[in-house]
């Protein structure tokens, strides 16, 4: 049986089936990750290898999905420039001190082997899952990274980042520099501890206007996928963020392999237009999952018919699992994927 992600990456045109994996598969949804997320803070989890592993194969082995994300979070590349983050429940991720001048910039320094306990956990999944799961490592983008740091916590609009880039835009570009700098040398790590594919999460770059997101999001992404190649790391690279459905083409430019779209996005009309061998990834609303058997089996299905057998094609969804999915609905979407024949192109 072969790893259908890498199949579907490599060569679309003979691959039948769609592989599937959901953004948040391992987290509160699940009684398995709940009973050990009892007895540990979140953080403790990410950072101990033992625990991260095991969290990151707990959805492998319910539902078989084709790839394994590696558990840990976004933000901790800003805790390896040395920011002070906790999460604390209902709030989420909070710095206490966030970022907001030149003098807080100018502080930010690599704490050396930080993340050398993620490594470890990529290696501890490695060897646990079968060959038939592709192991994808990830990073947060900077753009995205940086408005954590600067906004201090989960924020809708980003007043804090957006005034800074306005008023400072050197200030904030050395910021997203900086980030840059780490998340270039973390993804370098998870490829030499073998993962097979990496994602980059830009999840609110909705925020932007397209000269922003040109400037500040796709930019940096560019640097980074260009940085890794240079280092020898030949992984497809993934890029994520609500509203990928509009600022695609700049992505296809930065040199991705894979657009993951947010379910606001029409897969058909961005494959008339992408160039061939651009790879798509998403795009089910997750609200769906809390719909009926046949609701999703009619959406998968439509989602799947709407981009064509030579284009790579990885089935997720718009944006992360909620913490109260049914366990139920997220087989349907499995089983619903995995019931898809995908027409095989003949040449
Ligand atoms: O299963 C997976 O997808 C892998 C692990 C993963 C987590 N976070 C675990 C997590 C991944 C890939 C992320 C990425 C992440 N983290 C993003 C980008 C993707 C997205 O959802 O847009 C962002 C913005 C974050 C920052 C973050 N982490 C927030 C805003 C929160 C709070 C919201 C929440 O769900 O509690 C987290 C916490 C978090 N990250 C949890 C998990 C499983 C929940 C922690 C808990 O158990 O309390």
């Amino acid at each position: 049986m072969s790893n259908w992600y890498r199949h579907m990456l490599q060569s679309p045109e003979t691959a039948s089936r769609i592989p599937v994996w959901m953004m948040r598969q391992a987290g509160r949804y699940l009684p398995e990750y709940r009973a050990i997320r009892q007895q540990h803070d979140f953080l403790d989890m990410v950072y101990t290898p033992a625990i991260a592993a095991e969290v990151t194969c707990q959805p492998i082995e319910r539902y078989g999905f084709d790839a394994a994300i590696l558990f840990s979070d976004i933000l901790v590349t800003a805790q390896a420039l040395g920011m002070a983050l906790r999460f604390s429940d209902g709030v989420g991720p909070q710095f206490d001190i966030p970022i907001r001048t030149g003098d807080d910039v100018a502080r930010l320094q690599v704490v050396s082997g930080w993340l050398d306990p993620i490594y470890e956990t990529v290696e501890r999944v490695i060897s646990r899952v079968s060959p038939q799961t592709a192991v994808i490592g990830f990073a947060g983008a900077p753009f995205t990274v940086a408005s954590y740091m600067i906004e201090g916590r989960s924020s809708a609009q980003l007043p804090h980042t957006k005034r800074l880039m306005m008023t400072d835009t050197r200030l904030f570009e050395t910021l997203l520099d900086h980030i840059t700098d780490v998340t270039i040398a973390y993804l370098v790590g998870q490829c030499r501890a073998g993962v097979q594919a990496l994602q980059l999460f830009d999840t609110w770059i909705g925020t932007l206007d397209w000269p922003s997101c040109e400037r500040f999001s796709a930019h940096y992404i560019a640097r980074i996928v260009r940085a890794l190649r240079e280092q020898g790391c030949d992984q497809p690279i993934t890029v994520f963020g609500k509203q990928t459905s509009v600022f695609y083409p700049l992505y296809e430019a930065a040199g991705v392999d894979v657009i993951s779209v947010d379910w606001n996005g029409d897969l058909g009309r961005m494959d008339a237009v992408l160039r061939r061998g651009m790879g798509l990834q998403g795009n089910l609303d997750p609200h769906y999952l809390y719909g009926s058997k046949s609701q999703i089996q009619a959406r998968v299905q439509a989602i799947c018919e709407s981009v064509p057998s030579h284009r790579p094609f990885i089935f997720n969804l718009g944006h992360g699992l909620m913490p109260d999915i049914p366990t139920d609905a997220v087989q349907w979407v499995v089983d619903a994927v995995r019931a898809y024949q995908r027409p095989v192109v003949t040449v």
